[in-house]
């Protein structure tokens, strides 16, 4: 019986992808360009599964070129590279790779929030290009985080994490959510507020939501305007969550002091983008789940995800089980 084709966009370290040895025809594309291109598009005729990174676009194009296509996994939590509703209605089940990744990206946020408080980057740049000097009362002065607020975009498993670490600073916590979590309001003193008073009330907001519509450009000029002057945005999101032409003013002009971005808009940011000449805005490349443990773990769920459908059974991690019948 022959191996069923599965498309892999990008090499991955073959420890990682252990489980799919022997039991699929494993076809994997270059480290770049990101997403399904060249010799690997050749081959979407007779894929019947598709290991994808969140840089992969799986849209109608793609899926309409992949008619023997039984099963997309994606190695990310956040599916927003991926057209769902296309897949739900060709009856393809959609993997990703939640929970593994939560400890390791709120680590990184609070990484960056306490990077971008206490101005880390531009007093270790000083330091390095000797503007040292003596030791000064006033030099590089940032934010004290006990009994400031932080308010948290999103409050599912990430943006609970982000909670729980950010208890441990003494910050106070607001957040909105689609629905208030009476849970995590008990268990971690979290206020349940609309955005517009979080983003009035917050002293650092801390941004932890998917990329919806609804979410798509939420930090713009008016979400800005309204926070508190000296405040820091955080995002470990998704980039187009902030609008970032928007967010260049508000760092330039003041609206709000600080912004710390593991994800941007446009990803990668190119070189030349305005952001990078801001000294008040910390950027790093997209590095919320880059851990050793956490990256190996999404790759194998991702295989788990993927030989799940591959066997017609149900996803350890689905994100369209009406694809089951479920509701
Ligand atoms: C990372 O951004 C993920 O969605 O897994």
């Amino acid at each position: 019986m022959s191996l069923p084709t599965i498309l892999l966009s990008h090499p991955l370290p073959p420890e990682w992808i252990a489980s799919l040895a022997g039991r699929v025809r494993l076809l994997t594309g270059p480290a770049e360009p990101p997403g399904f291109s060249g010799e690997l598009l050749a081959h979407l005729d007779v894929a019947e599964g598709i290991l994808c990174l969140l840089t992969d676009r799986v849209d109608e194009a793609l899926l309409a070129r992949a008619p023997r296509l039984r099963v997309v996994s994606n190695m990310a939590v956040g599916v927003d590279n991926i057209d769902i509703p296309a897949c739900t209605r060709r009856g393809i089940p959609v993997g990703h790779t939640p929970g593994v990744l939560t400890d390791a990206t709120a680590d990184l946020t609070m990484a960056i929030l306490l990077s971008a408080a206490r101005r880390l980057p531009e007093s270790a740049r000083d330091a390095r290009q000797g503007r040292w000097g003596t030791w000064s009362p006033t030099g590089w002065l940032g934010a004290d985080l006990r009994g400031a607020t932080l308010g948290i975009v999103g409050m599912g498993k990430i943006g609970r994490a982000v909670a729980e670490r950010a208890r441990g600073f003494g910050l106070r916590l607001l957040y909105s959510n689609p629905a208030p979590r009476p849970e995590v309001e008990a268990a971690l003193g979290a206020e349940y507020v609309p955005l517009e008073a979080l983003l009035r009330r917050s002293d650092f907001v801390s941004l932890h939501c998917p990329l919806n519509p609804r979410t798509r450009g939420l930090i713009d000029e008016a979400a800005l305007r309204a926070m508190k002057p000296g405040a820091i945005l955080v995002n470990a999101a998704r980039g187009p969550v902030v609008d970032s032409a928007a967010l260049v003013r508000a760092l330039t002009e003041g609206w709000i002091a600080a912004a710390a971005l593991d994800v941007t808009d446009p990803e990668p940011l190119p070189p030349e983008h305005p952001l990078y000449a801001l000294p008040n805005c910390l950027i790093v490349p997209h590095i919320g789940s880059a851990t050793h443990g956490a990256r190996r773990r999404m790759a194998e769920i991702a295989c788990e995800n993927l030989l799940a459908g591959l066997a017609g059974k149900r996803l350890p991690h689905c994100v369209n089980p009406q694809v089951f019948g479920d509701v």
